[in-house]
């Protein structure tokens, strides 16, 4: 009987483990995991445009949220995650993990391009990027700026 009250209080918890502490961070949690999890919600960096533009599209996606939410979660993440927190990703040494969460890859596109890299050689340019296996052209142009080879 213990043990049961114990688990019973650390549930909320482990819930929004995932999320910074802050104002939003509530109403970030309950309209961010309803379709996929929350880690991918907070896999990008970017500032409030960029994250408003996201939920414009989770909204087109069909996402549920009160109005009034939107603008409160838009500045949680802009807050928590923003543009300049990104580290330059080399594409020429990135894992399968590190390439997946910049691009949104899926584990077959990122398996694609990783066996090219292993074909080709080390790439030298947005051109070349952008024509790799697994390699989305229109993704790689709007994270131009990040990327280093
Ligand atoms: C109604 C379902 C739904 C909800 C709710 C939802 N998403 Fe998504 N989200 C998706 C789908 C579907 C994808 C996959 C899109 C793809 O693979 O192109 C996605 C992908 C993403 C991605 C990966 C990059 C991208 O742009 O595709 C991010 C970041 C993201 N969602 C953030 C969020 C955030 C932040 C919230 C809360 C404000 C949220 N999502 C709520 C459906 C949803």
């Amino acid at each position: 009987m213990m043990n049961m009250r114990y688990l019973i209080l650390l549930a909320p918890l482990a819930l929004s483990a995932q999320l910074v502490e802050g104002p939003g961070m509530t109403e970030t949690d309950k309209n961010c995991k309803a379709c996929h999890e929350i880690e991918r919600s907070i896999s990008l960096r970017q500032d409030i445009n960029g994250w408003n533009n996201t939920i414009a599209k989770m909204v087109g996606f069909g996402m549920k949220s009160k109005e009034s939410d939107l603008a409160i979660v838009a500045e949680y993440l802009a807050k928590h995650y923003p543009a300049d927190a990104m580290p330059p990703i080399n594409v020429n040494t990135a894992s399968a993990i590190e390439l997946e969460s910049r691009f949104s890859l899926k584990r077959s596109q990122s398996s694609a391009f990783l066996a090219h890299r292993e074909k080709v050689g080390k790439l030298k340019t947005f051109a070349d990027l952008k024509k790799s296996p697994g390699m989305d052209p229109e993704r790689i142009e709007a994270k131009k700026a990040q990327i280093v080879f």
